[in-house]
């Protein structure tokens, strides 16, 4: 298939961008680099761009003739969400809005969106399955909520098939440890370790202890880059079949932010000053997913269900890439 990756120049749509060229589709990266890395995006067509440009946009699916779009290039700071809401419904919402738009202009019917854990907020239910009540506790997550809302809708009149797949913890770097993580401001918990393990940084600060778990920090899953990628090829697949598709993606293995800390220096073979501080703003104790369905309807298996096996190829990344892309 002609697929077009919106945001394809980012972290993982750059590895995507990487697993759709192996599988033998044709993928088009198009990305205004605002965020993304150009030398990210190896030897595939690349259009400059931006996703809320209706005309562009239209003219460019037409150009490339495309089948389907997939689209990582929302922005993902839960943070930055609370103090700059409005650039995130504009950038989340109201250009995707535009680029559904744009998909219907062009007469492009499949769509496959990243959303996101954080649609549910702080659940009671732990591991969480897809129908859990949707509470987004950030202006990030209600963004991606409404995406997925406005996405049921357009398909209700036919004219568009999609597939939401809700990440937990992206993380780890693919293709032989080629791609990874380079977020500029980086907030991350793995690349922000392996800085600290790496001299880059003073130190780790753990924010909060005193959470109910059992030592007391938060619990995420973490899942691998490459793993979560597959899943988006069977998503696409299905979407010959199925209009309308959900799904969690996660290990379902929760990890402490101090197993991280011990993974990083255990596979780093380096020590580092650890600093407790407080609590994040809008940060659940545990969120772990239940990626039952996933695994059952569209037989996703996952390659790297350690921790051990994510943070070896994240460090590996990072020292081959000791400034990120810019090396
Ligand atoms: N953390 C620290 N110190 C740091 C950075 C993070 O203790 O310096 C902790 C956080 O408080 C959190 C955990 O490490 O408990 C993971 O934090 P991340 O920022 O790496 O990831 P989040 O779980 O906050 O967010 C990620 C994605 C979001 C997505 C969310 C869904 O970055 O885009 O998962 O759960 F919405």
């Amino acid at each position: 298939m002609r697929i077009l990756v919106c945001g394809g120049a980012g972290y993982i749509g750059s590895n995507m961008t990487a697993m759709l060229t192996r599988e033998g589709h044709k993928p088009v990266v198009f990305d205004n680099l605002s965020k993304g890395h150009r030398t990210a995006v190896k030897d595939v067509e690349f259009v400059q761009g931006d996703f809320g440009d209706l005309g562009f946009t239209v003219q460019t699916l037409k150009k490339y003739n495309i089948d389907a779009v997939m689209h990582f290039a929302a922005f993902i700071e839960v943070g930055e969400s609370v103090t700059e809401p409005l650039r995130y419904y504009d950038n989340n919402v109201s250009k995707t809005r535009t680029l559904l738009e744009a998909m219907e202009k062009a007469g492009v019917e499949k769509f496959v969106f990243s959303s996101t854990a954080a649609v549910y907020g702080m659940p009671d239910t732990i591991p969480i399955t897809e129908d859990v009540v949707k509470a987004p506790i950030s202006p990030y997550g209600e963004t991606k909520w409404a995406v997925e809302r406005m996405c049921g809708f357009q398909s209700q009149t036919g004219r568009l098939r999609y597939a939401v797949l809700r990440y937990f913890n992206a993380c780890g770097a693919g293709f032989n440890a080629a791609l990874g993580e380079d977020h500029r401001p980086e907030s991350h918990l793995i690349p922000l370790i392996i800085q600290a393990a790496m001299g880059k940084r003073d130190n780790i600060k753990i924010f909060g202890t005193d959470y109910p778990t059992e030592d007391g920090t938060c619990i995420r899953d973490y899942i691998h880059i490459e793993d979560l990628c597959k899943a988006h090829l069977l998503a696409l697949k299905k979407l010959e079949s199925e209009s309308e598709q959900v799904y969690n993606l996660g290990n379902g293995t929760g990890y402490s932010v101090r197993q991280v800390i011990d993974t990083v220096r255990k596979i780093s073979g380096k020590d580092f000053s650890v600093i407790e501080t407080d609590r994040r703003p809008g940060d659940p104790p545990v969120l772990t997913a239940d990626a039952t369905k996933a695994r059952t309807e569209l037989g996703w298996t996952t390659d790297y269900p350690n921790l051990e096996a994510i943070v070896e190829s994240a460090w590996k990344f990072h020292t081959d890439h000791p400034n990120g892309y810019e090396s």
